[in-house]
């Protein structure tokens, strides 16, 4: 089984700066957690326990308990070092969180919870699947859930067809190069950051799916109720209930 992206966030670098980074490559990212939220909070049952599938630095986490203030979580990633950096963003808000850390192909093992989570969520970490390990993980995520229980993912996908996929990646370069404003030699003109998008893809071995695959698979796993709640170019938001 493949580990780098695992491995990639445990280099120190990647980790330290992840947050900075997250904010010039995805600005979207604060609406996206919105929407979660949203979700839960307008769903009749109010989320009391919660599974983050790649956790990172707890950006998601943190907006949930924050909102459900009695709600407890399980935080998974592969990374000790994102997991310090969750630990750390999270202060006494930690106290209500079991950080486990494993391969969340392994859902099974890494979750001693069977049919008691209220929503199973995860920000930009499924990506990083190909098709056949995102659909083992998605059917592993409904066995965690209670019945009527969520899952929602916030990720990227890819375009339905190449030549809307280079529209799409060329609005992305022109955003980041925006956003640096010249004060990052990694993003300063479109060559330097088209160079180093793709050079950190390879290394995390990102390898997002069309949203058609991605909705096919949850209605194969036997999700229902399984939609779209909102798209930015490559950024969404989707879910499902058990
Ligand atoms: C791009 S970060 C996303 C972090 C956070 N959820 C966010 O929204 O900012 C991806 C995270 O997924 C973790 N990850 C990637 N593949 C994983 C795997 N197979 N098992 C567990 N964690 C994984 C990485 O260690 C990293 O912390």
């Amino acid at each position: 089984m493949d580990s780098s992206s695992i491995q990639a966030y445990s280099a120190s670098a990647r980790v330290g700066a992840y947050d900075a980074d997250m904010d010039l490559m995805h600005p979207n990212r604060h609406k996206m957690a919105d929407v979660i939220v949203a979700v839960l909070a307008a769903s009749e049952r109010q989320p009391e326990v919660v599974v983050d599938l790649g956790t990172g630095t707890g950006f998601l986490l943190e907006r949930i308990l924050r909102r459900f203030p009695s709600c407890r979580a399980i935080a998974m990633d592969g990374s000790g070092e994102m997991i310090a950096m969750a630990q750390s963003r999270l202060g006494s808000l930690a106290g209500r969180v079991e950080f486990r850390i494993g391969d969340f192909r392994e859902l099974g093992a890494l979750a001693a919870v069977v049919n008691c989570a209220d929503a199973v969520l995860s920000g930009y970490a499924l990506h990083h699947l190909n098709l056949q390990e995102k659909a083992r993980t998605l059917g592993q995520c409904r066995t965690l859930l209670k019945p009527g229980g969520w899952f929602l993912n916030a990720d990227l996908v890819i375009a339905d067809d190449d030549f809307l996929e280079s529209l799409v990646q060329r609005m992305r370069v022109e955003g980041i190069v925006d956003r640096a404003q010249g004060g990052d030699p990694r993003f300063g003109d479109r060559e330097e950051t088209r160079r180093f998008l793709d050079e950190l893809e390879r290394k995390e071995c990102d390898q997002p799916q069309r949203l058609a695959e991605d909705l096919r698979i949850m209605q194969a796993c036997g999700f229902r109720h399984v939609t779209l709640f909102w798209k930015d170019t490559r950024e969404v938001v989707y879910g499902a209930i058990r």
